[in-house]
């Protein structure tokens, strides 16, 4: 009789010290904050903010210092003959890390053009960027999001289009661009606003600002695919990070 107690009592402390330590086990991982910020960035909803038609020396600088106070990267789409003479505008974006994409030399349709129309107008902007940048790798966003198969064969880059869009050049009021794309936000999109409207740079900040507090990501076009694990082909047109029926 007196051995049994014993025996209980012997079991009772394994038990006790087992769970103490399983315990101690699940409270140290709890504890360590590695692990919560790999699970956050793995579950975080990412966007990204595109710009297309500058640069604007005003309008665009007054952006990156807001991007550079918040820590987003953002894809710009660059007018090559806005680029002469804002040579230094564009060497900054590409410093701060964000992507560079072609808009055309003239913001001009890219529909029905023969091989040296188009290539005066993309492939130019091409070597403009690669003169001023010292690197190559450019995607292309047809002015108007218009495209037909001429343009995808002769993209040679990725064709980017977009999911949310305020129309901010026909509004130029901050707070229904902001609201349209607060109301459209969602993970994968791609959002296109115009750096050359005061109103515009206001609306991106404060989108920045909200979708920050929602836990939202800002990312370049580039970083986008390659989270969601989709590997950007030339001449293949994108809307967003996603099944691209939409
Ligand atoms: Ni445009």
């Amino acid at each position: 009789m007196k051995r049994k107690i014993q025996r209980a009592g012997m079991v009772w402390a394994v038990l006790a010290l087992l769970s103490a330590f399983v315990c101690g086990v699940q409270n140290r991982q709890a504890a360590i904050p590695a692990d919560a910020a790999t699970e956050m960035r793995e579950t975080a909803p990412l966007i990204a903010l595109t710009f297309d038609d500058g640069p604007r020396r005003d309008t665009t600088t007054a952006l990156l210092d807001g991007l550079a106070q918040r820590g987003v990267k953002a894809t710009f789409f660059l007018v090559g003959e806005q680029i002469v003479g804002n040579e230094d505008v564009v060497r900054r974006m590409d410093a701060e890390g964000h992507q560079i994409g072609i808009h055309t030399y003239d913001h001009v349709r890219l529909l029905g053009l023969n091989r040296s129309d188009f290539d005066a107008q993309v492939d130019k902007t091409r070597q403009l960027l690669k003169n001023v940048l010292g690197h190559d790798g450019f995607l292309l966003r047809p002015p108007y999001g218009l495209y037909d198969a001429g343009v995808k064969n002769m993209a040679g880059c990725p064709i980017i289009l977009w999911s949310v869009d305020p129309e901010d050049w026909g509004h130029k009021d901050a707070d229904y661009v902001t609201r349209h794309i607060m109301d459209n936000a969602s993970d994968g999109a791609i959002i296109l606003l115009h750096d050359i409207y005061p109103t515009s740079v206001d609306a991106a900040l404060r989108v920045v600002d909200e979708l920050h507090e929602q836990g939202y990501l800002f990312v370049t076009v580039e970083q986008l695919f390659a989270e969601k694990g989709m590997k950007l082909q030339n001449g293949e047109v994108y809307r967003y990070a996603g099944a691209q029926e939409r």
